[in-house]
């Protein structure tokens, strides 16, 4: 594979105006990267005003979630229908804080990879085991039944436009603790052979991304992984010079 995503989640942090900011100088880091396929999922509100800011530029944009149907009575609800008519290339599906807070299932996260894709979106569907099942040593076991209902009824042909972030639960922001690079290295091998199981030789061919803690210190260890495609980052990211030195860093390493 030889793309490398990079692209940082911005849960329910900044107003336009901060957004606004960041992405005018995240702008200018793109024009100088040349190996990285970068991507921001900003909060929905400014996702128009961001659309519009990197218009002519490399930056894929796309939103934290939706709803499966194109329209309906779902209040508080934004339809694929809604994140297409404003130019979003990207949705991000299953994050572990929807699944914990807001009861998401593999049943609708599956819908929604669905919907996604009939309206041209590539899904950037979130795995993950939590820390119990971690214990209970059935890691490997909750993640193949995640990527089995998440990804069901897509054809070898659809399945070429997902990309996948795993991000162990026990990992992901304050209270994570960073994974060893082994342990990464491990169940994203494992990740890839489930999905060519599922999809034979177009499995090769989706985008594992990594995420959950990644930061300055660690995320060029965890980018020279066999089957890590690409890096999911939260706090590292928000702060537009970290991310700076992140992405100009890969930029200059990654090779493949
Ligand atoms: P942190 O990098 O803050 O742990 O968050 C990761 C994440 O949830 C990306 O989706």
């Amino acid at each position: 594979m030889n793309k490398f995503w990079v692209g940082t989640n911005w849960k329910m942090t900044k107003t336009i105006a901060e957004g606004s900011f960041y992405t005018k100088e995240l702008k200018k880091i793109a024009e100088k990267l040349s190996n990285i396929e970068l991507f921001i999922i900003p909060s929905h509100t400014s996702l128009v005003s961001i659309k519009e800011l990197t218009e002519n530029s490399k930056i894929h944009i796309g939103a934290q979630n939706m709803h499966w149907e194109s329209e309906g009575a779902y209040t508080g609800e934004i339809s694929p229908t809604m994140l297409h008519e404003i130019g979003m290339n990207i949705v991000e599906l299953g994050h572990s804080e929807r699944r914990q807070y807001y009861n998401e299932t593999d049943e609708s996260i599956n819908k929604k990879v669905i919907a996604a894709l009939k309206y041209g979106m590539k899904p950037l569907v979130c795995i993950g085991e939590n820390s119990t099942q971690k214990k209970n040593n059935i890691s490997k076991e909750t993640l193949a039944a995640q990527l089995i209902v998440c990804l069901k009824g897509l054809t070898a042909e659809q399945v070429k436009h997902v990309m996948i972030a795993y991000e162990p639960v026990w990992a992901i922001g304050e209270d994570g603790t960073p994974a060893d690079a082994a342990y990464v290295e491990e169940i994203h091998g494992f990740l890839r052979e489930k999905l060519k199981d599922l999809f034979d030789s177009k499995g090769n061919d989706i985008p594992i991304l990594y995420g959950g803690s990644v930061n300055k210190e660690n995320f060029l260890e965890y980018s020279k992984l066999q089957d890590v495609n690409g890096l999911f980052i939260g706090r590292a990211a928000w702060d537009i010079e970290s991310f700076r030195v992140i992405l100009h860093t890969l930029n200059s390493q990654v090779y493949r």
